[in-house]
């Protein structure tokens, strides 16, 4: 996945080849870092990390931290002084979209409206001044220059390493955080997903079995969860899909090589969900990704029906990233079942993402405290 094509289109290098190739060459030396480089360069001289852009920055401390922010966060919120709302009223962030997103925008959104922060957004780049033929590097220092916080959505698999690239060689860095780049990750889609599954299953996650079912060779979701969940002990991950829709070989390496047994299913999802002892992920066709031609229904061998709920081993749940089309049995939308958390796993990325803000500005130790100190606090409801 390393191997990019930068003269695939998906970025704007400069208004001419020469000046193109100038910025493509100082980007392929940013890139022939080693993997622990550009790790560190993803962190704060005290080494938290700030620039939020693959989940394979992220270790179980990390995580962790976020997801016990993340409750506390959810509990002081209900507090009558607000005390979330006055966190970060000093610092702005930029929502700049150039994909189509509903819950990554809409919770990134709105947990920075919980935190106080100022934010603006960019999802229509036609008003903006790229339109005029200006560099995607230069609209990211203007977009630096203006706020504290960018958060991106982009169809090019490697804005992440342009928009850290671009960071780390202008004067005013700001924390850059994906919303999904690509096919490739979406590392904060990862943070809510691990929160909702630690939660699910009462934070005994070794040992568990896992199934990703749909398109998970364009499925960023999948890969940056499956690349979270190998940080656990004794994991067994089955990739369910059609051959053309398959794991990538590279992603399959890495959880190899991390301990995960991987197995390979390609006839279809009956036999697995009994299987199944953490979380049946599914997914949609990526069809934004097709070329002509391709198939455009869901193989039905594929849909989750409505007993394959009741053949989930307890205490594992169904989860989809959302938006979802055929996939899941339409039945499964009017049962009343714990196991099945979609809608929470959704509504968990608005307060996952509150944690990450909270901890990118160095502000989670207040809300832990406000939470440890607080007699009022009103319990969630249960998962
Ligand atoms: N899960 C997710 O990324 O959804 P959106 O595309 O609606 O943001």
């Amino acid at each position: 996945m390393n191997n990019y094509n930068l003269d695939d289109g998906l970025i704007n290098w400069g208004p001419t080849p020469e000046i193109a190739e100038y910025h493509q060459g100082m980007f392929r030396g940013f890139l022939a870092q080693s993997p622990e480089q550009i790790k560190k360069a993803c962190c704060d001289e005290e080494g938290r990390l700030v620039h939020i852009l693959s989940a394979e920055h992220f270790d179980l401390t990390f995580l962790e931290r976020i997801c016990e922010v993340t409750n506390a966060a959810r509990r002081i919120n209900k507090l009558p002084d607000a005390p979330l709302k006055r966190l970060l009223r000093n610092k702005s962030v930029l929502n700049y979209f150039a994909q189509p997103s509903s819950r990554t925008f809409l919770s990134f959104s709105n947990a920075e409206s919980l935190l106080g922060m100022r934010r603006e957004e960019l999802r229509d780049l036609s008003t903006s001044s790229a339109a005029k033929g200006e560099s995607d590097r230069d609209s990211l220092r203007t977009h630096s220059s203006y706020h504290d916080a960018l958060v991106f959505r982009n169809k090019c698999n490697y804005f992440d390493m342009f928009a850290l690239w671009t960071m780390q060689t202008s004067n005013r860095s700001i924390p850059v955080i994906s919303g999904g780049a690509g096919s490739k990750e979406h590392p904060t889609q990862a943070i809510l997903d691990y929160y909702t599954i630690r939660e699910s299953l009462d934070r005994q996650i070794d040992g568990k079995s896992f199934a990703f079912v749909g398109d998970c060779l364009r499925g960023r979701t999948v890969r940056s969860l499956a690349k979270v969940l190998s940080l656990h002990q004794d994991i067994e991950i089955y990739f369910v899909a059609p051959d053309k829709y398959q794991i990538d070989q590279e992603t399959e390496a890495y959880l190899t090589q991390q301990g995960v047994r991987v197995t390979r299913t390609t006839t279809g999802l009956e036999g697995i969900p009994e299987m199944i002892t953490g979380a049946v992920y599914m997914t949609r066709i990526q069809d934004e990704h097709d070329k002509d031609g391709e198939q455009k229904r869901y193989d039905p061998r594929f849909i989750f029906t409505e007993p394959m709920l009741d053949q989930l081993q307890d205490p594992a749940v169904l989860m989809h990233p959302l938006p979802k089309r055929e996939e899941i049995d339409p039945r499964i939308d009017y049962r009343d079942d714990r196991k099945i958390m979609i809608w929470r796993q959704m509504r968990n990325g608005m307060w996952a993402r509150t944690a990450l803000f909270a901890h990118i500005f160095g502000v989670d130790d207040k809300i832990l405290e406000t939470y440890r100190t607080c007699e009022k606090v009103t319990a969630p409801k249960p998962l």
